[in-house]
């Protein structure tokens, strides 16, 4: 995984993005690439190369994409950099072509060619799939046909150069589309030309669980089962499913967020310590720590879906009457489960994982809660009662971490409080402006499969969620919608808890 800020620029490339003019491209791509630009970390030599179905010519691709850029960076009252932004545009060129058709690939092996001769890329060419997933397999294989992934074979550059792709989510609907997805990519590619972008592995305070736990000396004696009590992983998003119904109909909050996002915080929360920071290295601990999870059954998840309510000071409709959602639809907006990890670290250490849409509110937390003192030495306060000892790393927002631990109120008497030491990330470091993409596609640019999942990883975690897939599936949930638009999820969730005589952290 690279540290930024050490770094130096990566080798000249050429960078494909097809679906240049998708939310992606604009939103995320070209808007990291800025940001790389003014930390001194886009290539010395690039060229971009935008691949989509309508006609126009590169201005015209450049000039909507600075209009996006201007807006996204209106939000921090900034204004575009000229001179950045021609370090940019400079490099963009647009190829109008359908992304199934040959002749699509054979231009853009001429362009490559001809961009590769005249701004000396070394034959190096990052290919991302900024596309609706229907179009990764098409696309690869196309690659492949073409001859385009493969550097030994390639006339772009007689000296070879890299070749590597970049996969966006969703990977795969289930166990086995995402191993037909694999077989594809496989086909004409190694497994180290292939990058899954999981985005929450490109947030810094997702990254940052790994410095905790394996930079201090503190943690890792009481990172176990001895000390921990539980765990509880909240993706909590207030945002309904906006524009994205016919997305999320064919979806819902389980495919969409668990194999992924959630179990991604799992991994960096849960596996065992790296001998390196190697790619390699990692990956491997993850990919053990998966193979740890025990099934899930039925009776460990819980789903649910939201109704009519308030978020914040705003009235908001039901999931069933949102455009493109069908009016009976039994589509899960929220999904919650009890993992326990088959290893000696976790023995006996259930970890809770909940996400919805419309919650309370928007947040995204470990909380890592410690066993109780061992003896009721406040006579007055039964060990039971007093408050736990937690420690939450805040992803977002207001990323940090806070431990949560008891303390005497001043005065005669001897009465406990839970009281908050905190950090916040804003306080300590001033965070170069970034969209979350910047390190994701610099670590593809230098070649750091580190923060991407491995076909392995990705068909384990597909494994795990399949039966819950299939028996959800086959069973009409009885109460839909289960829970209200501003509320903290269904009742039920709250119940997996219960049966362990536990109870979920609030949403704040
Ligand atoms: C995406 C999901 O992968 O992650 C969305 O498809 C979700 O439904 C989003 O809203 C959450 O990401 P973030 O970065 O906004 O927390």
């Amino acid at each position: 995984m690279s540290t930024i800020s050490h770094k130096s620029p990566p080798p000249p490339c050429a960078m494909v993005i097809f679906g240049a003019n998708g939310d992606l491209t604009k939103r995320l791509i070209v808007p990291a690439l800025y940001n790389l630009a003014r930390t001194g970390l886009l290539p010395k030599s690039l060229a971009l190369i935008g691949v989509d179905h309508n006609k126009k010519t590169s201005q015209e691709w450049s000039g909507g994409v600075k209009e996006f850029l201007a807006q996204i960076l209106a939000k921090n009252s900034e204004e575009i950099d000229d001179a950045l932004w021609q370090q940019v545009a400079s490099c963009m060129t647009f190829l109008s072509g359908d992304f199934e058709k040959p002749d699509t690939y054979a231009r853009l092996k001429d362009l490559l060619a001809d961009l590769d001769e005249k701004r000396g890329l070394g034959g190096n060419v990052l290919f991302y799939m900024a596309v609706a997933d229907r179009f990764f397999a098409t696309i690869a294989g196309k690659l492949g046909e073409a001859g385009l992934v493969s550097a030994e074979a390639s006339s772009i550059n007689k000296e070879g150069g890299f070749r590597r792709l970049i996969v966006e989510k969703p990977f795969g609907h289930d166990l086995a589309s995402a191993r037909a997805l694999n077989a594809c990519l496989l086909k004409y590619l190694k497994e180290e030309q292939i990058y899954r972008i999981d985005h929450f592995l490109g947030k810094e305070t997702v990254q940052n669980i790994m410095a905790l736990r394996f930079a201090n000396g503190l943690f890792e004696p009481i990172w176990n089962r001895d000390r921990i009590d539980h765990v509880q992983i909240t993706v909590a998003e207030s945002i309904g499913v906006e524009t994205r119904g016919k997305f999320y109909e064919a979806t819902g909050a389980l495919r969409d967020m668990v194999p992924n996002h959630l179990f991604q915080l799992v991994a960096m929360t849960a596996m065992e310590p790296p001998v390196s920071f190697d790619a390699e290295d990692i990956r491997a601990k993850k990919a053990e720590m998966f193979k740890a999870i025990h099934p899930l059954t039925l009776s460990d998840v819980v789903r649910g879906q939201y109704d009519a309510g308030i978020v914040g000071d705003e009235r908001v409709k039901a999931y069933r009457t949102e455009p493109n959602v069908a009016p009976e639809s039994a589509v899960e907006t929220y999904a919650a489960m009890r993992l326990t990890i088959d290893n000696w670290r976790w023995a006996g250490v259930p970890f809770y994982l909940r996400t919805g849409k419309r919650l309370a509110k928007r947040t995204t937390e470990i909380a890592i809660r410690f066993k109780q003192a061992p003896y009721a030495l406040f006579r007055e306060t039964p060990v039971e009662e007093l408050d736990a000892d937690w420690l939450i790393l805040r992803v977002q927002p207001d990323e940090g971490i806070r431990l949560r631990f008891n303390a005497k109120r001043p005065g005669p008497a001897m009465a406990l409080e839970s009281v908050a030491m905190e950090f916040k990330y804003k306080d300590y470091f001033k965070q170069a402006p970034a969209v979350g993409y910047e390190t994701l596609i610099y670590d593809c640019l230098i070649g750091d499969a580190t923060l991407f999942q491995r076909a392995d990883q990705v068909e384990a975690a597909w494994a795990l969620v399949e039966p819950v897939l299939t028996g959800w599936a086959a069973t009409t949930p009885r109460h839909f919608p289960n829970y209200a638009a501003g509320s903290e999820g269904p009742s039920a969730a709250n119940d997996l808890l219960a049966r362990d005589g536990r109870s979920w952290r609030r949403i704040n």
